[in-house]
């Protein structure tokens, strides 16, 4: 029978090196907090408990954590120290207990399931996932001999061969259940740092005659998140899986690179993405929407065979329906586009909602916003909008409706009817000419006047 996993999520640390009021684990990657990240990629394993550790007072660190449990680390005294704090919330938990970091975001499920078989596997008390390192300088060294790992030595406390040593501790940890109190009690901060090491658990296992072993891992998932530096390569680092996650789905990227996304953006197949195209949070394209180059969308729904772009931005609380043509400098805002509807340029939507194979001209604003509330502009379906109308909100315009040019519409208008919201145009013969003549004497007026 396979025994059930149980997850510590290590978040106390003081993350000093981020320079930031918002909490270290907090900072968004992909816009999700990092911690998100750990949490569901600890849930892809089906664990029967998470238990976070965090500092104390950190109430938005536990919101985040939320529905999971933490337990409060009083001093920021180490790992170990730190692991040890979760004992209470393990009681009873007789399977591997995975330890890992709140700022290590980039460790994939995969990853963590290969390091709990391969423990269960070999029957080791304590295994850890490593890698050989590019600089080894600032991790824990794993001192393996004949396949066994006897140690880990941090690297302040590492002697001259043990510097050598490239294979380094991600901090990845997984630990027998029925022994883990009793290595956690043992560890002591006898070392440079004052520090109660979690690293310590190894030799501590040997020691009493247990097994302990190493499961190699690659580097770049390995990244912890100190600086806003180390954030920004680690963003770079999930974007590439993102994307390349997309493509596999079936997403034509023109220049990936370029295309920014959330770790909740979902695509059906067949959507095509031109170059530097960003993707807020909250947003699901259906199969065979085009998206052309700079566009900025967050929050919406877009339905199959849409056309968005280039250029457009789409703000939260819209729903785009299928296809729909969202053209060049179009802002839409909390705005509904029935089916077929089109609005191809130089438009602002923001409260709107457009009923199927409606067609908003160029120039049109939906206003609004008067200075104090916000309010809804409604238009049926088939209604006509002319260019560079002004539908001032609340308004309300029927189906088959058709707005002229240049209007400004201040009252509903009836389905089926045509409306005016402009001046009359009046038309003077033959007075072009004079009219000009009268301009040039003026201006050439004035330019004798600035001479004198
Ligand atoms: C740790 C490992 C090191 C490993 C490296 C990988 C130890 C002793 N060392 O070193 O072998 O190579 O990670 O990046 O474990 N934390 C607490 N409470 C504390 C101290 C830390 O919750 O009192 C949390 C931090 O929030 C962080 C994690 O533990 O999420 C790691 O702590 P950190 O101080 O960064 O460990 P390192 O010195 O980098
Ligand atoms: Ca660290």
């Amino acid at each position: 029978m396979k025994s059930s996993i149980a997850v510590v999520v290590l978040a106390a640390g003081a993350g000093t090196r981020m320079k930031s009021s918002l909490p270290k684990v907090l900072h968004p990657l992909a816009n999700r907090p990092m911690i998100q990240h750990v949490l569901d990629n600890a849930a892809a394993l089906k664990p029967t408990r998470i238990v976070g550790v965090i500092a104390p007072g950190a109430k938005d660190v536990a919101a985040a954590f939320a529905p999971y449990p933490t337990v409060v680390q009083k001093k920021p005294l180490g790992t170990g120290h730190a692991a040890k704090a979760a004992l209470g919330a393990l009681r009873g938990h007789t399977g591997p207990v995975l330890v890992v970091f709140g700022d290590a975001p980039l460790v994939t499920a995969a990853s963590l399931q290969r390091l709990v078989t391969t423990c269960a596997k070999e029957r080791a008390a304590v295994g850890v996932l490593g890698f050989v390192a590019h600089d080894p300088s600032p991790y824990g060294r794993l001192i393996v001999q004949r396949g066994i790992l006897e140690k880990i030595v941090e690297s302040k406390d590492a002697d001259e061969i043990e510097k050598t040593v490239d294979f380094c501790n991600s901090g990845v940890m997984c630990l027998d259940g029925r022994l883990i109190a009793g290595l956690l009690g043992g560890i002591k901060n006898n070392n440079v740092k004052r520090e109660f090491y979690l690293t310590d658990a190894v030799a501590l296992a040997r020691a009493a005659g247990h097994k302990a072993i190493a499961v190699e891992g690659d580097e770049a998932e390995f990244q912890g998140i100190n600086s806003r530096a180390e954030l920004a390569v680690a963003e770079r680092a999930l974007q590439q899986r993102l994307r390349a996650a997309a493509m596999v789905a079936g997403v034509t990227m023109i220049d990936p690179d370029t295309v920014w996304l959330s770790a909740d953006t979902r695509f059906a197949a067949d959507v095509t993405i031109g170059p530097s195209v960003r993707f807020g949070p909250g947003v699901e394209i259906a199969a065979e929407v085009e998206i052309k180059a700079f566009c900025d969308i967050e929050g919406v729904r877009i339905g199959r065979g849409a056309s968005i772009g280039p250029f457009a931005r789409i703000r939260p609380g819209s729903d785009v329906a299928e296809n729909v043509h969202i053209g060049n400098f179009v802002e839409l805002k909390a705005t509904r586009m029935g089916r077929g509807a089109k609005a191809n340029h130089l438009a602002y939507l923001g409260d709107a909602d457009i009923g199927a194979a409606s067609n908003i001209g160029a120039g049109t604003i939906a206003v609004n916003y008067d200075g104090f509330g916000k309010w809804r502009t409604v238009v049926a379906d088939d209604v006509f909008v002319g260019s560079n109308s002004s539908l001032v909100a609340p308004v309300h315009i029927g189906k088959g409706a058709n707005v002229t040019a240049g209007s400004v519409v201040t009252e509903d208008v009836p389905a089926g009817a045509l409306a005016f919201g402009r001046a009359r145009q009046v038309t003077k013969k033959g007075r072009a000419a004079p009219l000009r003549a009268k301009l040039k004497a003026r201006a050439a007026a004035a330019k004798r006047g600035k001479k004198k």
